[in-house]
């Protein structure tokens, strides 16, 4: 049995976000109402306060249960239930399938809805939205708090689409990290959820910005939707095997302008992908055994042996800042070679020898002078020039990522993900890089970016995903305004004068 928390991911709701949840019940009080997963009961506290009294709850720790209350200590995931329910309201356990305990995945692998609905990207709570879903009576409702990640991410597609099928959302509120749960940095968001057979509602949307502890006095004004603390929209049902996008009329019409624009034909647009080779950068295993410091004096056979590396913190809107040489011993050698042909940095690896031999070595057998992963280092060892991004960006306060220019012979690390132009690829990698670092590209990103919480994460497929705005090269006018992007951010990488990067704004909204 599991022995600490979050193995059955317990974070208690606090109760003022149970009122506030039980107060989004349009049921009678008689109604009947289930728990799911109830903890040490707070919800049933809520309910009992607002006057529910005919509440049915499940839990299954039984350490965990509060006596106080009628708790039937069993796994909600087999539960053999009869009844349905006008009411279903909780704080479903979230756990990630690669962290649940075998017994916990044993009965998920014998649960048809999960075997149906879910695989092993997906995680725990989606078992109790949909089993949820199925033990509701016709225009029964669902409020759950839960993560923000289902209701964008790939593998949780199959989730929506039952969700779309057998009903449609009345309030989805979006609580940007804002600190709910102790000690957890986490995007939540609260829906409401309908089953129903009459599906076109409009959904409204709320987005709480603020990331403020929530006191009464501050869900007072969410409830009455202050605009000081909250953006309100109303939102068209959602579609099937779309992501959910909580974004107003004005930031939809955008994504669809910018995603028109770049379109190939009728229903595909052009990918990033499909004009640039992408990579994620070479792993050494242990950065800080690696790095060379600036005063040591290197042999000959040393200095062949070193690689200059820009890491992501040196990477700036455009341009990049230091670099930092690393050891890179590319042939095939022994310790003794090492230390006789690279003595300085024998002594400096060998410092760190149980560190480097302890490595994950992804499989492989691996000296502790070698790296661990090169990945794509053919393509990182060309002889061009080629654009670098950090593999995260936080996007609060920002208004641009920092996709960066990168000159012949620097490599990346893992921290980085690395655009190379592909042979075919007419636009001047200049262009790209501009393009990249327009609003259009951060907007997008914002909103269809692969993202937790305020960070978009970068890696391989979200980047070769971005629209790309290609260049008619038989229109002058686009040519026109291609060659004077590049001739601007030329001129920007030398003189790094603001006003340019203004007026490639200017350009590229020509093109949109
Ligand atoms: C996030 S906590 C929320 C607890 C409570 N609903 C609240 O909001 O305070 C999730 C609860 O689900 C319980 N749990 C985990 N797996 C369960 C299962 N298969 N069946 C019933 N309860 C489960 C955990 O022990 C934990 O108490």
């Amino acid at each position: 049995m599991p022995k600490h928390k979050n193995q059955y991911g317990q974070y208690m709701t606090p109760l003022l976000i149970c009122d506030f949840m039980v107060e989004l019940i349009s049921h009678h009080k008689t109604s009947a109402v289930l728990e799911p997963s109830c903890g040490d009961g707070a919800f049933i506290e809520s309910l009992n306060k607002h006057g529910f009294f005919n509440i049915t709850a499940y839990e299954i720790d039984k350490e965990i249960i509060n006596g106080k209350y009628n708790v039937k200590c069993e796994s909600f995931v087999s539960v053999q239930e009869n009844n349905l329910y006008d009411v279903i309201i909780g704080n479903p356990p979230y756990i990630r399938w690669k962290n649940l305990e075998n017994n916990l995945k044993d009965e998920l692998k014998n649960s048809d809805l999960w075997n149906q609905y879910c695989n092993c990207l997906c995680d725990y709570s989606n078992i109790f939205i949909l089993k949820a879903i199925k033990l509701l009576k016709d225009e029964g409702e669902l409020i759950f708090i839960t993560p923000e990640y289902w209701i964008s991410s790939t593998h949780a597609f199959k989730l929506r689409n039952f969700m779309l099928e057998h009903g449609y959302f009345e309030n989805i509120y979006y609580f940007n990290e804002t600190p709910i749960f102790k000690g957890v940095t986490i995007s939540l968001v609260i829906f409401k959820y309908v089953k129903s057979k009459h599906k076109n509602h409009a959904i409204k949307c709320v987005k709480y910005l603020a990331k403020k502890r929530l006191s009464s006095d501050e869900l007072n004004k969410i409830k009455n939707n202050d605009p000081l603390v909250v953006e309100v929209f109303s939102l068209p049902q959602f579609k099937t095997n779309e992501s959910f996008m909580l974004i107003d009329n004005k930031q939809r019409q955008f994504i669809t302008n910018y995603e028109q624009k770049c379109r190939l034909n009728s229903c595909e647009y052009a990918k990033l992908g499909d004009y640039c080779d992408i990579g994620n950068g070479m792993v050494s295993g242990l950065d800080k055994a690696f790095q060379i410091q600036k005063d040591i004096r290197l042999n000959t056979y040393e200095q062949q042996a070193m690689i200059k590396v820009i890491k992501a913190k040196a990477l700036q809107e455009y341009y990049h800042t230091v670099s930092t040489p690393y050891i890179f011993i590319d042939k095939k050698i022994s310790e003794n070679d090492l230390i006789k042909f690279y003595p300085n940095y024998y002594a400096m690896l060998v410092k760190y020898k149980d560190q480097l031999v302890n490595r994950y070595n992804y499989g492989r057998d691996i000296n502790y002078w070698e790296w661990v992963f090169l990945r794509n280092y053919t393509l990182f060892n060309q002889d061009c020039a080629k654009i670098f991004v950090p593999c995260k960006e936080r996007v609060s306060n920002k208004n641009n990522f920092r996709f960066t220019f990168v000159e012949s012979g620097f490599f990346p690390t893992q921290d980085v993900i690395a655009i190379y132009k592909k042979a075919h690829t007419k636009e001047h990698l200049l262009y790209i890089l501009a393009l990249l670092n327009s609003s259009y590209v951060f907007n997008w990103l914002k909103v269809k970016g692969v993202k937790k919480g305020d960070i978009v994460e970068f890696s391989v497929r979200p980047v070769a995903a971005i629209p790309y705005r290609s260049i008619n090269f038989n229109d002058q006018n686009e040519v026109y305004i291609h060659d004077s992007i590049v001739e601007h951010v030329q001129m920007f990488l030398t003189t790094k004068q603001q006003e340019h990067l203004t007026y490639i704004e200017s350009l590229l909204k020509q093109l949109f």
